[in-house]
């Protein structure tokens, strides 16, 4: 049987990871600068993550949501304490896209209305509805299309305001990443943010922050938004949150009331996936691993911000973006095959760095040290092509001559 042909891959097939590094089938090492997408948190195999997992294995893998769970409590708990916000609630589910299906369904619920607002260059996953509020046309499938989504300009009050000018009673939802992802690392703004909540507020819809991506204390705080000094009703996280364990959630204000059916799932919450978000959690507090981001990314993004061929470095934390000029458009090839670097890319020019929150100063240093040296190399690369092709030419025209 063939495999589904969907992802455009790197001739790489990773078979070790440990920490900040990985390795391949023939043992050559490469910086994990990319962090698998956002996902790897406190390390590729972090020894307590592991061993809370086999801890687990060893007494139970799964046992369904119609019985107590009592990991599901602990887990809540922490992250309540660790977030911030522990007077929210926890639901438990398994990726991004479905935390953001159940934000947007339960946001529905709990008004009875249809509309959701989303900004362009929006990511929020491939579900129905997550696709539906994700602003790139080429993944939504004609039975995904629906007229309950308005796609507004991302960081434009104006629009904003207008649209609820417009249709604030019908709004059901306002649906943001606190730092857009796949559109680019693009940082949506305190006084939007402030804004949304404030137009939530006046008109009873529901602010939900998709902190998938930008969540769990990649940008130096626990949730992006909380830079921007504003609550949101619903936080939706995956990701980080097992470092590699697929488990998602949504944490939800304490203002909107559960109903027993109101949602559900089969695999969401079970005890292996708790087991290893709390061994997250319980690494990211004892090895302080968001004072890191903060620390280590503030550190890296000045760095590149020396580094003059660089375009609008920008970023929180330890999710960070630059623009690439198009005579550097091999970089990120660069970086990964002669560097053995892994970095993210955003279409159409954009480096995004997504690394572990415990990736070291050393290991920015290594990193910053490569990208001069890819960035030299290419220049090299360019000027000889350049003075090839005048040599070529200037041969071409003592032939004519
Ligand atoms: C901001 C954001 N939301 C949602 C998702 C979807 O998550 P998943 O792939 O786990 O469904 C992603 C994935 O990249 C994302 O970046």
């Amino acid at each position: 049987m063939k495999l589904f042909d969907v992802y455009p891959l790197n001739n790489i097939a990773i078979t070790k990871a440990k920490g900040s590094y990985v390795w391949d089938e023939n043992g050559v090492q490469y910086l994990d600068m990319y962090g698998g997408h956002a996902v790897i948190s406190i390390g590729h195999t972090h020894p307590h993550w592991v061993s809370r997992i086999e801890d687990q294995l060893e007494q139970m893998a799964f046992y369904s949501n119609s019985i107590i769970i009592p990991i599901q409590q602990e887990l809540a708990e922490k992250m309540g304490r660790i977030s911030g916000k522990e007077s929210y609630q926890l639901f438990l589910c398994n990726s991004g896209a479905e935390a953001n299906e159940n934000a947007l369904k339960l946001a529905s619920f709990h008004n009875g209305r249809k509309k959701i607002i989303a900004f362009t260059k929006s990511f929020h996953g491939r579900t129905s509805l997550a696709v539906a509020v994700t602003d790139n046309p080429s993944i939504v499938a004609p039975v995904n299309e629906t007229d309950n989504v308005i796609f507004l300009p991302f960081n434009n009050e104006q629009a904003l305001k207008d649209c609820f000018g417009a249709h604030g009673s019908e709004i059901s939802s306002v649906i943001i990443e606190g730092i857009q992802g796949v559109g680019g690392i693009n940082i949506a703004g305190d006084s939007f943010l402030q804004l949304i909540r404030q137009l939530c507020d006046d008109h009873g819809a529901v602010y939900i922050a998709d902190s998938v991506q930008c969540g769990y204390g990649r940008t130096g705080q626990f949730f992006s938004h909380d830079h921007a000094g504003v609550n949101a009703d619903i936080y939706t996280m995956a990701k980080g949150m097992g470092n590699g364990f697929p488990v998602g959630g949504i944490l939800i204000a304490p203002h909107i009331q559960p109903k027993h059916g109101m949602l559900g799932t089969t695999f969401g919450g079970n005890q292996l996936a708790c087991a290893a978000a709390l061994a997250v959690l319980e690494v990211i507090e004892e090895e302080k691993l968001i004072e890191n981001a903060k620390e280590n990314g503030e550190y890296l993004m000045a760095q590149l911000k020396t580094i003059e061929v660089l375009q609008n470095v920008r970023g929180r934390g330890l999710m960070i973006g630059f623009d690439v000029p198009a005579e550097l458009k091999e970089l990120k090839k660069k970086l990964l095959f002669d560097f053995k670097i892994f970095t993210g890319e955003a279409k159409p020019n954009v480096i995004r760095l997504l690394p572990s929150l415990a990736v070291t100063r050393r290991q920015i240093d290594d990193f910053l040290e490569s990208l001069q040296e890819a960035i030299d190399e290419l220049k090299e690369e360019k000027n000889a092509e350049v003075s090839d092709t005048r040599l070529n030419g200037r041969t071409d025209n003592e032939v004519e001559s």
